[in-house]
């Protein structure tokens, strides 16, 4: 097939997208040739391709290009990040590709102001575009707003949301003084506190925030708010290779001053077992690098040197937190406080335990660990000895045996105490964390707030090889975002479209609320299976693992939770059934292992180590603890777990998050290299599907991004015009302005409420209106042209309204005089109707008198009578019409009498003609039944004659079938008959042949005995000797030759007569005379005698006739035919007579044709038909007919010697299928050519 080689873009592994031609189309699938040849040549699915549109070009609004697909979104950010531009706007979305490196002016004071106040798409896609967006929707809606950054680790969230804040604050802060530097300082202290080196981001933040940024009725930055949720706590404890603890702890080993370090007792990372298994560099540049004592560093970083990064330097950001503390309002006290917490937690990481001998089992803390020991107990200010008590054992409430509640200390054993001093050092830092938070909130002086911009940053969908709670919790939270996402853009969209009654195709979007109840469902989600499973006595992670598989799982494929086993990735497929699942979330499947789900799940601390740290003397540790959820307190069954904790702050975040207007930055990184200027195609375009990017742009193909309520671009644009423009309303100022722009009628759509814009176009209109005077000059006079055209319109419109009125006026005039007519003409009829209808009634009358008339011209009698009496009432009829006519005063009861006399005087002449009609139609009719039964009968008889003829018929085919059935019979009797003749014929010929052996010996035996005896005599008389006996006597045999003479019948013929004659022997026929046998068959009543007779009278004809033809000469051969050719030919083959022939003689009829050779010898042939009639084995009568020759009928008895001479079986007519016919068949033809009656045998007279 050929084809346009179109352009297209095709799904490629690495690149995301490669640029190919449509070589060949195949079904489902298209051969492409990549233009790059680097790239092989493939087959691919029409969904994995795409028209490409023009590769080169590159558009602010993605959703300006030709084609909106995955492919040319992803071209196009491809194209404009490799000019730098790393913003790009899906209609109202932003798309920011994380540059990795400072765009010069980017973010400067003077962009910030070039951007303020300008409407979306107006200015190059920027972040601060939607910052703008933002404040300006709180304005113009008066409703508060969100802008949800989000995106995977390094894609650049953290940072958008500073550059957010900073044009929040910068431009319209300036009132509220300190609140700007306020909210601004939270950054690095929640980054010391909150972020940490990973190997996806050097500045990963490792929580998730909510900073709100409120307004007074002013507008105004009136306070800040910050809520975070879900710090990862197994960092402070493990990190990965690459990766660092929180920041924090570097800033004080690195940045510290030296006084303060050594009262914390800080040295080096490697010093510290929650460092040393980490990554222990610190970020420095090459001058802070000079500050950093030897001491201070790691064996790492004297090797390898600082980690270097653009914004981070951990003896830099030491100075930087310190300053940002001290504005958040902490005194220097506190500071140390807080100082003193973290370096607490380095060194309660340092105590060790060693296993204690004896019984007991538990633990004690290894001896080289006490300084650590006393120097965190210090530092918490506890006493080391409580706190290693605290550590080594734990608090139980008896409720047996004693008080309910007398305490028992339960030794642990190495891995409790390691567990114990785990969870020790989380709970204290994730509570630093939470105090400082509380204090940057409290710090922010708070006005009372109208609006609030909040700004969301939290860490997008997660996915690692093995995954455990926090990515599970993450990526719950991803999937309610998701949701929000999909119901904000794509539901409300399309509601909003369908209410404003825009035209626009629905879009299906991937729902995945099955997912959010599979997680979070009060009864039975993934959350609640754990918080039971952590209320059991022994809780188990396999026990929990096992039981979400049960609850949840399922054996489709669909199902969301799976089996690890079913992953494609081979890595998963070790993890066994009760270590992990599978969750399908909406961005891809998950492999969660739950080994740890169940102790991250409950934060709780011994209840020892709670008391140990409430009883702190350091007022900051008293004060992290006072607040607590206090688990212990509430027993196991009532205790609050981390997962329902962060369900209720993400409830409380959805909550705000669905109140407000949404604005969307989607953050993309485009290398795992974490370097600037370079982009991976598949990493780019996996994170737009994962974000619901390419959902958006179907939804953006047929919708209408930008829209303004009338009243909005009336008061926004009215200043501009002149004052006669100003004064129109609201829509018709709209209208006038979008229709006088001359945009494409697909450009803008009018609603009902709000003018809406194609992607890109509300800006193309903003900008006009607000180009130069003489722009706006040209704009006017459009308006005014505008106006001048719907005027004229409008005038137009009226004059045709006047039109229709008027016609509609006219219309009516003649529906008013139709009704008059009607009545009117309902009046005279109401006073003329009587009579009309008396007259109308009486005339009826007429129509009988034409009835009776009819009747009449049918009578045979009194005809004239009749005629007279029909005139009279004729007359009487009109008399009585002219009666009413004339007296328009005649009462309803007259004509009522009137009418019935005339109907009684006509009713009597009818009833007399109808009698009269009767009576003669009766007698017609006697006539026409005696007509039609005579006909019945003659039909009657015809039928029966059928029927006879019928069955008849029928009859005939019964016979005809038996015949055929008998010939069959018949057939194989004779077939198994001729076998036993040939056997016997076989038998008999041996005997024969033995006999004429014998004979032969016997012959010479005697001629040899004759020899010697003529011997004897000659030799006795020679020597006058005397011979004893007589010569031995030669009987004659015939010889085997002579018995073969043709004129006679043949050896085995003989033998066969004689055996047939057998049973006969009381008649030796063979000295009869020929006559005296003729005479006997046509005399004798024995029927026995008659059959022999008959026998023997045929054998002797057939001798006669076998000679007759040996010596006719041939020519004359035919005429002397007696039965045709066929039959004599069967008589050659030899047959014994057939038993029982003689008691079961029958009649039989045949019919075969018969061809005669012309006489004459010429060579014409004569066809005819030979008929004969069997009355047993031999042929009574017989008949030859054809059609130019006199028919030739032939009788036993009579004319034997013309007369087929044998018997029945030999002629083999049986066996000839069809040659036997019916009787009747047979006697017709006899008839039909005089044929004598037949008779039987014993019954012919001796005529011969
Ligand atoms: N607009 C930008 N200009 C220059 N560099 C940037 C920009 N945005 C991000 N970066 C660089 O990328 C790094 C990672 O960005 P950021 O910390 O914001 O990622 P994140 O999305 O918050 O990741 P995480 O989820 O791990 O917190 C930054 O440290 C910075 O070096
Ligand atoms: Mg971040």
């Amino acid at each position: 097939m050929t084809i346009d080689k179109q352009l297209v873009w095709v799904r490629d592994g690495t690149e995301g997208f490669v640029l190919a031609r449509l070589q060949d189309l195949m079904g489902e699938e298209a051969d492409v040739i990549p233009l790059d040849n680097r790239h092989q040549r493939r087959v691919a699915a029409f969904d994995d391709i795409f028209p490409a549109g023009d590769p080169a070009k590159e558009v602010d609004d993605n959703c300006e290009l030709m084609f909106l697909n995955e492919a040319t979104l992803l071209n196009n950010i491809l194209n404009r990040y490799k000019k730098n531009k790393i913003y790009t706007y899906v209609a109202n979305i932003l798309l920011a590709v994380n540059p990795y490196t400072d765009i010069p002016d980017m973010y400067s004071s003077s962009t910030i102001k070039k951007y303020q106040g300008r409407s979306l798409g107006e200015l190059p896609p920027h972040v601060f575009a939607i910052a703008d967006k933002a404040f300006r929707d709180m304005k113009a809606l008066k409703q508060s707003q969100s802008i949800i950054v989000s995106g995977e680790s390094g894609a650049g969230k953290t940072e958008s949301t500073k550059y957010i804040l900073k044009y929040l604050c910068d431009l319209w802060a300036q009132a509220a003084g300190p609140i700007e530097q306020k909210i601004l300082d939270a950054n690095p202290i929640l980054e010391a506190f909150g972020n940490a080196k990973t190997t996806r981001n050097n500045n990963s933040s490792r929580f998730g925030k909510f900073m709100e940024v409120h307004f007074n009725n002013k507008y105004h930055v009136a306070g800040g708010h910050i809520s975070h949720y879900l710090l990862e706590k197994s960092r402070i404890c493990l990190q990965g290779p690459e990766e660092r603890n929180y920041h924090v702890f570097y800033l004080l080993c690195a940045g510290a001053p030296q006084e303060l370090r050594a009262a914390l007792k800080i040295t080096k990372p490697d010093d510290y077992l929650y460092l040393k298994n980490g990554c222990t560099q610190y970020f420095t540049s090459p001058q802070s690098e000079k500050k950093i004592s030897a001491s201070q560093k790691s064996k790492e970083q004297q090797t390898k040197g600082g980690l270097r990064d653009p914004i981070l330097d951990d003896v830099e950001d030491f100075q930087r937190l310190h300053q940002a503390l001290s504005r958040v309002g902490l005194s220097d006290d506190e500071k140390r406080g807080v100082y003193s917490v973290v370096a607490a937690v380095l060194h309660l990481g340092n105590v060790a335990f060693e296993e204690e001998g004896g019984a007991r089992g538990g633990c004690h803390v290894a001896p080289n660990s006490e300084p650590a020991l006393a120097t965190a107990a210090a530092l918490l200010g506890v006493d080391p000895g409580e706190l290693r008590m605290a550590l080594v054992s734990r608090l139980m409430q008896s409720s047996r045996g004693g008080m309910k509640g007398t305490a028992i200390m339960v030794p642990l054993k190495t891995y409790e105490a390691n567990n114990a001093r785990d969870a020790l050092a989380k709970a204290i830092y994730s509570r630093l964390f939470d105090f400082i938070v509380h204090r940057i909130n409290s710090s922010i002086p708070f006005q009372t707030s109208s609006y609030y911009i909040g700004v969301l940053d939290i860490a997008g969908f997660e996915y690692f090889q093995m995954n455990s709670f926090e990515q599970f919790c993450i990526n719950y939270c991803n999937e309610k975002l998701q949701q929000f996402f999909n119901e904000r853009i794509l539901k409300n969209e399309q509601e909003l479209y369908k209410r404003e009654g825009l035209n626009v195709p629905e879009i299906r979007y991937v729902d995945n609320q099955d997912c959010i109840d599979l997680i979070e469902s009060k009864n039975h989600g993934i959350f609640h299976i754990l918080d039971e499973e952590s209320k059991l006595p022994k809780p188990d992670f396999e026990h929990f693992t096992l039981s979400v598989h049960k609850e949840l799982g399922g054996n489709s494929p669909n199902a969301r939770i799976q089996v690890a086993r079913t992953s494609r990735l081979k890595a998963h497929r070790a993890l066994r059934d009760h270590e992990g699942f599978l969750l399908r979330h909406f961005a891809g499947a998950v492999c969660y292992s739950t080994s740890q789900f169940i102790e991250k799940n409950n934060d709780a601390l011994h209840a020892s180590l709670e008391f140990l740290v409430q009883e702190s003397n350091s007022s900051l540790v008293q004060q992290l603890f006072q607040n607590t959820d206090n688990n212990n307190a509430k027993g196991k069954l009532n205790f609050i777990s981390v997962g329902s904790k962060f369900q209720t702050q993400l409830t409380q975040l959805m909550g705000k998050l669905k109140e407000n207007g949404t604005n969307f930055v989607r953050c993309i990184k485009p290398n795992s290299r974490m370097v600037g200027g370079v982009i991976e195609g598949s990493l780019v375009l996996t994170q737009l599907q994962c974000s619901g990017t390419a959902s958006v742009l179907a939804l953006m193909e047929h919708g209408y991004p930008s829209r303004a309520p009338f009243a909005e671009l009336h008061a926004l644009y009215k200043d501009l015009l002149p004052a006669r423009l100003q004064h129109l309303t609201a829509k018709l100022f709209c209208q006038a302005i979008v229709h006088s722009f001359g945009l494409s009628d697909k450009d803008y759509k009018f609603g009902v409420t709000r003018v809406f814009f194609r992607p890109g176009k509300y800006s193309e209109f903003d900008t006009i209106m607000r180009s130069d005077p003489e722009g706006l000059k040209a704009i006017v006079e459009s308006v005014l042209a505008w106006l001048v055209k719907a005027r004229w319109r409008r005038s137009i419109f009226t004059a045709l309204s006047v039109i229709k009125l008027k016609n509609k006026i006219l219309y009516r005039q003649r529906c008013l005089i139709k009704i008059q007519n009607s009545i009117r003409g309902y009046l005279v009829r109401r006073r003329h109707q009587p009579r009309y209808r008396g007259i109308a009634k009486i005339k009826t009358l007429e129509h009988n008198l034409q009835d009776m008339e009819t009747v009449t011209a049918q009578l045979k009698k009194e005809k004239e009578n009749a005629k007279k009496n029909i005139e009279n009432l004729r007359n009487s009829i009109r008399s009585a019409c002219a009666a009413i006519k004339s007296n328009p005063n005649i009462s309803r009861t007259e004509i009522d009498q009137l009418y019935t006399k005339l109907t009684k005087d006509v009713e009597t002449q009818m009833s007399a003609l109808k009698k009269a009609m009767a009576d003669q139609k009766n007698s017609e009719e006697q006539e026409r039944l005696r007509k039609l039964e005579a006909e019945m009968r003659a039909a009657e008889e015809a039928k029966k004659l059928e029927q006879e003829r019928l069955r008849q018929e029928e009859e005939n085919r019964r016979l005809k079938a038996e015949m055929e059935a008998r010939r069959k019979a018949e057939e194989a009797e004779r077939i198994r008959q001729e076998e036993q003749d040939r056997a016997a014929a076989l038998k008999l010929q041996q005997q024969l042949q033995d006999a004429a052996r014998a004979d032969e010996e016997n012959r010479e035996r005697l001629e040899q005995e004759r020899r010697d005896h003529e011997m004897a005599v000659r030799l006795a008389r020679e020597t006058n000797g005397h011979v004893e006996g007589s010569p031995p006597q030669l009987r004659s045999f015939p010889t085997m030759d002579s018995m073969n003479g043709e004129n006679k019948l043949n050896r085995s013929e003989r033998v066969r007569m004689q055996q047939a004659m057998q049973g006969k022997q009381k008649y030796d026929l063979s000295k009869w005379k020929y006559s005296e046998l003729r005479d006997t068959i046509n005399t004798s009543c024995d029927i026995e005698l008659l059959e022999a007779c008959r026998h023997e009278f045929h054998r002797r004809l057939k001798v006669y006739h076998a000679w007759k033809a040996k010596n006719a000469r041939k020519t004359t051969m035919a005429e002397q035919e007696r039965a045709p050719q066929s039959i004599m030919d069967a008589a050659k083959t030899p047959r014994l007579p057939q038993k029982g022939d003689v008691l079961g003689a029958r009649h039989r009829y045949f019919r075969i044709p018969f061809v005669r050779a012309g006489g004459g010898g010429g060579a014409e042939e004569r066809r005819g038909w030979w008929y004969a009639h069997f009355d047993g084995q031999y042929v009574a009568r017989q008949m030859e007919l054809h059609p130019d020759k006199t028919p030739v009928l032939l009788q036993a008895g009579v004319d034997d010697m013309q007369m087929c001479e044998l018997s029945l079986d030999e002629t083999g007519l049986t066996r000839k299928r069809g040659a036997e016919i019916l009787e009747h068949e047979f006697e017709r033809e006899w008839a039909q050519h005089n044929g004598p009656p037949y008779r039987p045998p014993h019954s012919r007279a001796n005529r011969a």
